[in-house]
């Protein structure tokens, strides 16, 4: 394998060699049939099926014929017909075919995983391997060498790919997430089941635009921005922890982006301020200030549209979010919309993102409250050590009518048991410990030490991708500057298009 690290060659400069192995290919493909003096034309329709596929033609019918070559090579040489000199010379042309053949599979292979532009498709090894072990047994019964052939097939299987990648980088069939959250601290447990858990999937088959929203964060938290700035780091430092890959998904801040700024002052210009303030969730939450006697600033009031201006931007196609982020991806697709109409004048400028709430959106807090959070004080950190995890559950309200442990207990709505069944991957076990606490045959305490146990082996990996990026502290910071400069770019050029169409530009620049 040539190993092209985690530094790959530049999408251009792996096509111009992707290119140039090409034609080095055909021409060898070339003497080879010359020599062999073998016409196979009933191999035409096969060429123009995998053309009409949209495979190119010199492509295809190069690995066509050198595949049939190589079978009619094997026939020949098993039946012994040949000149000695000129299997000598086909053995000559094939290592050199093979050596070439690598190469391009491996270019190939390394662009398709390290995901450069973000867009490219995953093949996942498995389905490879199948694919490819089921060319070969077809190969080898027809008396075809087995390894050759499969290195062509991988070959042109990754040709498909490659063909695939390119048609979703020009028409993005590979649909965008955008999801954020707000840096005010480090992320917990209820992060983790209600979002980071399918983030994790997500980047398996969309595009990822993770955001960190530090400007939300200033307008609840206005007097702390050194929290703010610190939990910045955390929140990065908790998703490489959980495993989220800075390299299939781009990381960023709000306050990197300029063009942010510019597009949430645009479109509070659009949202009807009667529109805005019947929003459910801001209306709840402006309430809850007021009974904390907090300033509410009109920063604070108008981060819906800002979160508008964080999808809109990034033309999200889809935002996972808890269920109370609806009313905000409503008016996103609202004044997304009316933009476009308004403004458009045909085209779409903002796509209409959908909503995506996921199975288990939230986690209750280890004193039984619905919600897990950091205001609360009934959070399990991301970060804590297996101690601290081991006293807070200790400390964990479970069936509050349950005086002893010789009385029957409840385990409906028992927030150690929520936790068991979330976090404790042995089932048996907790089938086993559920039966007898029902039955009155089991303390609390057993019960909260396996979970304490089944909690810590869960974050055991975590903690460890945490520590090791904790002394690697400028892989933290590339992380953001490489997903910033991605956001970046999508950033600006949404709102070239943005002043173009409310005809905000510079007389200066004609
Ligand atoms: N308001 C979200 C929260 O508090 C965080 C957020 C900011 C967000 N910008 C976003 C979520 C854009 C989705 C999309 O959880």
């Amino acid at each position: 394998m040539i190993n092209l690290g985690v530094e790959p060659m530049s999408l251009e400069l792996a096509r111009l060699r992707l290119d140039g192995l090409d034609s080095e290919i055909i021409t060898l493909v070339a003497a080879r049939l010359k020599m062999s003096q073998r016409d196979n034309v009933f191999l035409q329709k096969q060429i123009q099926d995998l053309v009409n596929l949209g495979m190119s033609p010199g492509f295809a019918e190069a690995y066509y014929r050198l595949l049939t070559e190589e079978g009619l090579k094997s026939q020949f040489e098993t039946q012994n017909a040949g000149h000695p000199d000129e299997v000598i010379q086909l053995n000559e042309i094939d290592r050199q075919l093979l050596v070439l053949v690598v190469e391009r599979m491996d270019i190939s292979i390394a662009l398709t995983k390290t995901k450069l532009n973000n867009n490219i498709a995953i093949v996942h090894p498995e389905r490879e391997e199948a694919v490819l072990q089921g060319r070969a047994e077809k190969a080898q019964s027809l008396g075809v060498n087995t390894d050759f052939t499969k290195r062509l097939f991988r070959l042109l299987m990754d040709e498909g790919v490659r063909i695939q990648r390119e048609v979703w980088q020009t028409t993005t069939l590979k649909k965008r997430i955008l999801t954020g959250v707000r840096p005010t601290g480090p992320l917990h447990l209820g992060h983790y089941v209600g979002a980071l858990k399918s983030w994790l999937e997500f980047q398996e088959t969309y595009e990822c635009l993770f955001l960190i929203a530090d400007y939300q964060a200033l307008g609840s938290h206005i007097d702390k921005p050194e929290l703010i700035r610190d939990s910045v780091y955390q929140v990065t430092l908790d998703w490489l922890a959980v495993g989220l890959d800075p390299n299939a998904s781009s990381f960023f801040v709000q306050s990197y982006i300029p063009e942010h700024a510019e597009l949430t002052l645009l479109l509070s210009m659009l949202i009807p301020w009667k529109r805005h303030i019947g929003n459910p969730t801001l209306k709840s939450e402006m309430a809850d200030m007021e009974s904390e006697h907090n300033a509410m600033s009109l920063g604070f009031v108008n981060y819906p549209a800002s979160q508008a201006a964080d999808i809109l931007l990034m033309k999200g196609d889809l935002v996972p979010v808890g269920e109370d982020q609806r009313p905000h991806i409503e008016e996103t697709r609202r004044v997304a919309r009316e933009f476009n109409r308004r403004y458009g004048e045909n085209r779409t400028i903002f796509p209409i993102p959908r909503i995506y709430t996921g199975e288990v959106s939230r986690l209750v807090g280890l004193d039984g409250d619905a919600k897990m959070s950091k205001s609360k004080g009934n959070t399990i950190d991301l970060r804590d050590d297996p101690e601290t995890v081991r006293k807070a559950v200790m400390r964990m309200f479970t069936d509050s009518t349950r005086l002893r442990a010789t009385d029957p207990g409840h385990v409906e709505g028992n927030p150690v048991f929520i936790y068991h069944d979330i976090f404790n991957p042995d089932v048996d076990e907790v089938a086993d410990l559920k039966a007898r606490y029902v039955l009155g045959k089991v303390g609390d305490v057993e019960v909260k030490v396996k979970l304490a146990k089944a909690l810590n082996q869960m974050l055991d990996p975590i903690r460890e991708r945490r520590a090791y990026f904790e002394a690697h502290p400028t892989q933290v910071k590339d992380a953001l500057i490489a997903g910033t400069d991605r956001a970046r770019k999508i950033a600006e050029e949404t709102m070239r298009e943005v002043r173009e169409a409310m005809r905000i530009t510079r007389y200066a620049e004609g």
